[in-house]
C-alpha cells in the first residue's frame, strides 16, 4: 500500500491493489442496474450472494445472472458465483458447477433468520447428517475444493427453544460450526460478516486455510447505541444484528491483528425504502456508493491504515477463493464528503428511492473516480 501524509503527518492519499469484495448483494433488474457499477468501480470482483428472488439454485440461473451482472458493470468486473444451499439443492448441480469453477462456494441461510432466507435449509442438523441433501452438496463442494459461505445463526436451542437474536451467532459457533467442520474436515468454510466476540475468539484459535472470515465496514464502525440511540434506525439494522460495544472492539482487535484468514465483505444489501419503512423493516441497507470508503476510515479509526489494511481488503479474500493479487489499483484522499442522495430506481413503472447508509452525513475519504 502506498501512503502519502500531509506536513503534520496525517495520511491524505492511499493507493492500493483494486479490493475483491467478499460478500455483496447485487440483486437483479433496476437496483443492479444502480449497484453495478458503484461496486465496479471500488472492487475488481465480488463474491455475488444468491438469495434473490428467486434465490440461484441451477446452472442456467448462475449463467443468467451473470450476463446480467457484466451488462450492468461491464466485462473488467469478475463476479463469483455462489449457489444458495436449500433442502432439495443437487449436489451433481454443485459438483458441475464447482468443478469447472462456474461457481466458487455455497451460501447456507437458515431458513427464516435473515432477508430472503425462505427458502433457506430448515434443520441445521442436516449440514452435518450424512443422506441428506445439504450434506451430499457439502461431500461434492468439498472434493471439489469450493467454499462454504455460512449466514451463521441459530434459531433454536437443542430443546427446541428459540433463541435471542443476540445470541443466534453464539449458538451457531458452538454447536454447529464445529460439527460441520467435524463432518467436513476438507471443506473450505468462510464465516460470513462476524458480529460477535464468540467469533472473534473462535477464528483466532481455528482460523486458518480452511477456515476464514469476512467482517463488514458497519460491524467495525458501529455498536448498538448506534442502532437505537433516540429510537430505531432503519438504515442501521441489517442481519446480523449489531452488537454492544465489547463485541464491536473484539472485531476490531481481529481486523488489527493482519490474520491472513480475515477479509473484508461489505454486505451491501439494498432495499427500495418502502421495505425499510414497512412493518416489518428488512434487514440489509445499500453500502455499494461508499463500499471501500468506510473501510479506510474504520481502519483509521482503529489505527490500522497501513499496509494490513491492503492485505484484508484486497489480498487475503482474494487468496482464499483462488484469486491472484490485482495488478490493478484504486487511489482514495483524505476529502470529506456528505451522502446527499439517494439513488431512485425504476420499479413497475415508479421511482423508487433507496435509501443509502449515512445519509445526510459525511464520509472522511473519497475515491479517486
Ligand atoms: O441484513 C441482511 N440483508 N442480512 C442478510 O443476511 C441478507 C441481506 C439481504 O439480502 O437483504
Ligand atoms: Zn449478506
Amino acid at each position: 500500500m502506498e501512503i502519502s501524509h500531509d506536513t503534520e503527518g496525517l495520511p491524505v492519499k492511499i493507493a492500493i491493489r483494486k479490493p475483491l469484495d467478499g460478500h455483496e448483494h447485487l440483486r437483479r433488474d433496476s437496483m443492479l442496474k444502480m449497484v453495478g457499477p458503484m461496486v465496479a468501480k471500488r472492487f475488481r470482483a465480488a463474491i455475488v450472494m444468491p438469495n434473490t428472488v428467486p434465490p440461484i439454485t441451477t446452472e442456467s440461473q448462475v449463467c443468467g445472472y451473470l450476463k446480467e451482472i457484466w451488462q450492468a458493470t461491464g466485462p473488467d468486473f469478475l463476479p463469483l458465483m455462489t449457489l444458495y444451499l436449500t433442502d432439495t439443492l443437487e449436489p451433481s448441480h454443485v459438483e458441475a458447477l464447482v468443478g469447472v469453477g462456474t461457481v466458487k462456494g455455497i451460501k447456507y441461510y437458515p431458513r427464516g433468520l435473515t432477508t430472503n432466507s425462505d427458502s433457506g435449509v430448515k434443520n441445521p442438523s442436516s449440514l452435518w447428517t450424512s443422506g441428506t441433501r445439504p450434506y451430499e452438496c457439502l461431500q461434492a463442494l468439498a472434493e471439489h475444493g469450493g467454499v462454504l459461505l455460512l449466514h451463521a445463526a441459530d434459531g433454536f436451542d437443542e430443546n427446541g427453544v428459540e433463541l435471542d437474536p443476540f445470541d443466534q451467532e453464539k449458538h451457531f459457533i458452538e454447536h454447529t460450526l464445529p460439527r460441520i467442520r467435524d463432518a467436513h474436515p476438507k471443506l473450505k468454510i468462510s464465516v460470513e460478516h462476524l458480529s460477535t466476540k464468540w467469533g472473534v475468539e473462535y477464528l483466532l484459535k481455528h482460523g486458518g486455510p480452511l477456515l476464514g472470515c469476512s467482517l463488514t465496514a458497519q460491524h467495525l464502525l458501529l455498536d448498538r447505541r448506534d442502532w437505537l440511540r433516540g429510537g430505531f434506525h432503519p438504515q442501521r439494522f441489517w442481519w446480523p444484528i449489531i452488537q454492544p460495544t465489547e463485541h464491536r472492539e473484539a472485531l476490531r482487535v481481529l481486523a488489527k491483528a493482519d490474520k491472513p484468514f480475515v477479509w473484508l465483505g461489505s454486505d451491501s444489501a439494498p432495499h427500495p425504502v418502502e421495505k425499510k419503512r414497512a412493518d416489518c423493516c428488512a434487514g440489509g441497507v445499500l453500502m455499494a456508493h461508499a463500499g471501500i470508503e468506510l473501510y479506510v476510515e474504520a481502519f483509521e479509526n482503529m489505527g490500522a491504515l497501513d499496509d494490513r489494511f491492503e492485505r484484508f481488503a484486497s489480498i487475503n479474500g482474494a487468496r482464499f477463493y483462488g484469486l491472484g493479487d490485482s495488478d490493478e489499483t484504486i487511489e482514495l484522499v483524505r476529502e470529506e464528503w456528505t451522502v446527499r442522495h439517494s439513488p431512485h430506481i425504476a420499479d413497475g413503472g415508479t421511482s423508487k428511492e433507496v435509501i443509502p447508509f449515512r445519509l445526510g452525513e459525511k464520509i472522511r475519504w473519497k475515491l479517486v473516480a
